[in-house]
C-alpha cells in the first residue's frame, strides 16, 4: 500500500475584515465579551460578489505552486464545503474547469466543520489504493453568507476562507505521510447546529417560519466538541501506538479559543505546541484546519519531519482526527 503525503499547501482569505468593533455597531455586544468568550478579534468575510469557489480557486493555485505541480498533473479534486456557490454543480466541478485540469473526478463533501478531515480520510483511500497519484483537496466556506447577525452568541464566531493541500503518493516505506485518520458521525443532535431553511425540507423558509441562517445551541455544542475531539484523539493515538509526547503540533478546528484550550488541558498537551489562528480569522468551518496549517508552514512553525495531530468537530454532528508525519 502506498502512503499519502502532503506535497504542497495554500490558503486564501477575503480582504474585508469584520472586527469586534464592527459587530458592536450592529448588535448588543462588546469587544471584551467576544475576546474573553471566544478569543476572536476579527474575521475575514466575502463581499456580495465573492463566492466559495473564488476562495477555493486562489487557495488551490497557491497549493499547486507550492507543490511544483500543474493543474494537468491532478487526478482528483475534493472540496469540503457547506456553502457551495450553487446547490449544484459542485464547487469541485467549477474548480476542475477554472484551474484547467483534465476531465477528472471532482466532488464536494458536506461534513461542515469536520469536512476537511473527511476529505483527508477519503483522499488517503484513493491514494493508498494506487488509484490516483496526485489529488487537490480543499476546505472552503463562506459562513458569513448564512450567518444570522441577529443571533449574537453564534454570529460573532463565523467567517470565510479557504485552505488547500496537494496530496501525493509516497512509497510504502516513506517516513512521510498520513499515519491514521478517523471520522465519526451521529445525526441524533443535528438540530443543535444547522441551517433550518433553504434546502428541500423548507425551500421557502419565510413561509415555513424558519430561517436559512445558521442556528446553534452554543453551550451544548461547546461541551460535545471537547468530549468528541478528546475521544477521537485518544483513539488515534492508541491506533498508532503514539502518546501525546510523540506529537510536535496539534492543529485543531478553530471554533472558539476556549474549546481549544479546554481540549489541550484535557489531553495534557502543552499550549505552546497548539496552533491557533482564530484571533484574526475566526471560525470558517471546513477551512480552519488547512488555513491554520498553511499559515503555520509559511511562518516556519510546522516543519517537515514533524508529527502533527489534526482534530475537528461540527454540524452533523461529525468529528474526527488524523495523525500525520509531515
Ligand atoms: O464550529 C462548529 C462548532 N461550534 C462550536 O464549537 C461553538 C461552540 N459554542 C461556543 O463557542 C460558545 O457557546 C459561544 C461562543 C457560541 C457562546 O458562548 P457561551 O459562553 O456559551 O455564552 P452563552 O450563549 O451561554 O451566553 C452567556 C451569556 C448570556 O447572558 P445571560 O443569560 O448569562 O445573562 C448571553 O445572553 O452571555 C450573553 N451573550 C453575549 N453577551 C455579549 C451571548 N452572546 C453575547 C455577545 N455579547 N455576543
Amino acid at each position: 500500500m502506498f502512503k499519502m503525503g502532503i506535497a504542497g499547501t495554500g490558503s486564501y482569505v477575503p480582504e474585508t475584515r469584520l472586527t469586534n468593533g464592527d459587530l458592536e455597531k450592529i448588535m448588543d455586544t462588546s469587544n471584551e465579551w467576544i475576546m474573553t468568550r471566544t478569543g476572536i478579534a476579527e474575521r475575514r468575510i466575502t463581499t456580495e460578489e465573492e463566492a466559495t469557489s473564488d476562495l477555493a480557486y486562489h487557495a488551490s493555485l497557491s497549493a499547486l505552486h507550492d507543490a511544483g505541480l500543474q493543474p494537468e498533473d491532478i487526478d482528483f479534486i475534493l472540496v469540503a464545503t457547506v456553502t457551495p456557490d450553487h446547490p449544484f454543480p459542485s464547487v469541485a466541478n467549477q474548480l476542475q474547469h477554472r484551474l484547467g485540469c483534465r476531465s477528472i473526478l471532482s466532488l464536494d463533501v458536506s461534513a461542515a466543520c469536520a469536512g476537511f478531515l473527511a476529505i483527508v480520510d477519503i483522499a488517503d483511500k484513493y491514494i493508498r489504493s494506487g488509484a490516483f497519484r496526485h489529488g487537490l483537496i480543499i476546505g472552503a466556506d463562506t459562513l458569513s453568507k448564512m450567518t444570522d447577525y441577529t443571533h449574537r452568541s453564534s454570529s460573532i464566531l463565523f467567517s470565510d476562507g479557504a485552505g488547500a493541500w496537494v496530496v501525493s503518493r509516497e512509497k510504502p516505506d516513506s517516513s512521510k505521510g498520513l499515519l491514521y485518520s478517523t471520522i465519526q458521525s451521529d445525526g441524533e443532535h443535528f438540530t443543535s447546529l444547522y441551517v433550518p431553511g433553504g434546502g428541500s425540507r423548507y425551500p421557502n423558509p419565510e413561509r415555513a417560519g424558519v430561517k436559512n441562517k445558521i442556528y446553534m445551541d452554543g453551550r451544548k455544542i461547546f461541551k460535545m466538541a471537547i468530549q468528541s475531539m478528546s475521544s477521537s484523539i485518544h483513539q488515534t493515538l492508541e491506533a498508532t501506538s503514539h502518546t501525546m509526547e510523540d506529537i510536535d503540533w496539534l492543529v485543531p478546528h478553530q471554533a472558539n479559543e476556549r474549546i481549544i484550550d479546554a481540549l489541550s488541558r484535557n489531553l495534557g498537551f502543552p499550549d505552546h505546541k497548539v496552533v491557533k489562528t482564530i484571533k484574526y480569522y475566526g471560525n470558517n468551518s471546513a477551512a480552519t484546519i488547512p488555513l491554520a496549517f498553511d499559515l503555520s508552514v509559511r511562518n516556519g512553525t510546522l516543519q517537515r519531519g514533524n508529527k502533527i495531530l489534526l482534530t475537528s468537530f461540527g454540524g452533523g454532528l461529525v468529528w474526527g482526527s488524523a495523525l500525520l508525519a509531515y
